[in-house]
């Protein structure tokens, strides 16, 4: 029996956590707690929300008051932490609210836990979901590994490299048991349409241009959600406490080769000429300090957990594409509203 706080566990990754640890663990008493930003939604957790071992509780982490009356209230065995802001172009343009909940409320919920946890550290964790971002740019060669030093050139790579000190310094200073995960770009179902993969299809699907920063030519590395969700899962039960490890698809694709192959798919799904979809990609100005590459060295995850990823990338994307054409009601509800406005400021209403 564990009582678990998940964070962020209305976003598209914290959604498969939960589903995940809902599903897989009658047992243990699952509370998603989420302040519902525009990336949070509970239409992303429909399956599982009667399920008794799973509560929704809203609220923010950067409220000190709350976070504490949450864990007196609650006193949970572990908080696996996935709130955060988490677009890199929002934070060009608001990097404060970067700050504040990726750093701020991290902070809040490490504190928490300290006094929560006050005598028994060897019983309890704090699991920090973080990214690749953190280490910064590769040119052509190499790989992040465990030991890459932290390089990060956004504000949210760089609030997010701060929060993962932070973790790291409350395990040195309070001997709490902290384990951190550093996860390369994810893709898959419930993902938000501001992000390449979901913006692309939903582009392409209405015929609308699809924006490519730049010459198309930086380079992502892609692992499926659910897999992304597994390794988590894998980590939270059999980490040593104060390990980090990298996460990733072993997957790397130039942003233009991406659309390309997702501009050949729909063409076929939705039943069009071959190369009618390629005709509305449409190169704009390129993302200040765009990092040029990412690639994750997952070997340690492999040798000393098991993990390896359980998709290929054509049945990961080819189940994406199938998911986005099934879901348009999710996908005209995310995109109605606020979001008609974030598109107009990010793309010059093109
Ligand atoms: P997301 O933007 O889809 O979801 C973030 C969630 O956090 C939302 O439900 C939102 O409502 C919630 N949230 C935001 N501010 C909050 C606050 N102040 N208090 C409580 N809840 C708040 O993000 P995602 O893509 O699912 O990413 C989840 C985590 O994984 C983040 O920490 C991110 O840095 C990390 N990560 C993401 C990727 C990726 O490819 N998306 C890759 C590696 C790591
Ligand atoms: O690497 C992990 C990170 O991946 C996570 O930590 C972040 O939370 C997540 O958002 C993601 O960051 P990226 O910036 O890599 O993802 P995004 O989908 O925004 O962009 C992917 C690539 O596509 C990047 O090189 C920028 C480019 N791009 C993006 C958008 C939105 C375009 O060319 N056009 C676009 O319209």
């Amino acid at each position: 029996m564990q009582k678990i706080i998940i964070t962020g566990g209305a976003g598209f990754i914290g959604s498969h956590v939960v589903r995940r640890f809902v599903k897989t663990y009658p047992n243990y008493n699952i509370i998603n707690l989420d302040k519902l930003t525009y990336a949070g939604n509970l239409e992303n957790l429909r399956d599982i929300e009667n399920e008794p071992n799973y509560r929704f509780i809203k609220g923010d982490i950067v409220d000190l008051e709350f976070i504490n009356s949450l864990f007196d209230n609650e006193k949970p065995d572990a908080v696996i932490h996935l709130a955060a802001e988490s677009h890199v172009d929002r934070s060009i343009s608001s990097p404060l609210e970067f700050v504040m909940t990726n750093v701020v409320g991290t902070v809040n919920l490490l504190n928490a836990a300290r006094e929560s946890w006050k005598g028994r550290y060897d019983q309890t964790r704090f699991y920090h979901v973080s990214t690749d971002e953190v280490y910064g740019t590769l040119g052509e060669d190499g790989m992040f590994t465990e030991e890459t030093a932290y390089d990060p050139h956004s504000p949210y790579s760089a609030s997010k490299a701060s929060s993962d000190h932070f973790v790291r310094a409350y395990q040195d200073t309070y001997g709490m048991d902290v384990v951190i995960s550093n996860c390369s770009n994810n893709y898959g179902s419930f993902h938000f349409p501001e992000k390449l993969i979901p913006l692309a299809i939903n582009n392409i699907k209405q015929r609308k241009p699809v924006p490519v920063y730049g010459k198309g030519e930086n380079i992502r590395d892609w692992l499926w959600v659910e897999d992304h969700a597994r390794a988590i899962d894998v980590i939270f039960h059999n980490a040593k406490a104060g390990q980090t490890y990298n996460i990733g698809g072993h997957n790397e694709w130039k942003n233009i080769d991406l659309i390309n192959l997702l501009c050949t798919i729909l063409d076929k799904k939705l039943g069009r000429e071959a190369g009618e979809s390629a005709k509305l990609i449409t190169y704009v100005t390129d993302r200040a300090g765009h990092d040029l590459r990412y690639a994750i060295d997952a070997s340690k995850l492999k040798t000393e957990l098991g993990w390896v990823p359980s998709i290929t990338f054509e049945e990961g994307l080819e189940k994406t594409v199938d998911w986005y054409l099934a879901n348009e009601e999710w996908l005209a509800n995310v995109t109605s509203g606020n979001y008609q406005q974030y598109y107009k400021g990010q793309y010059n209403n093109r």
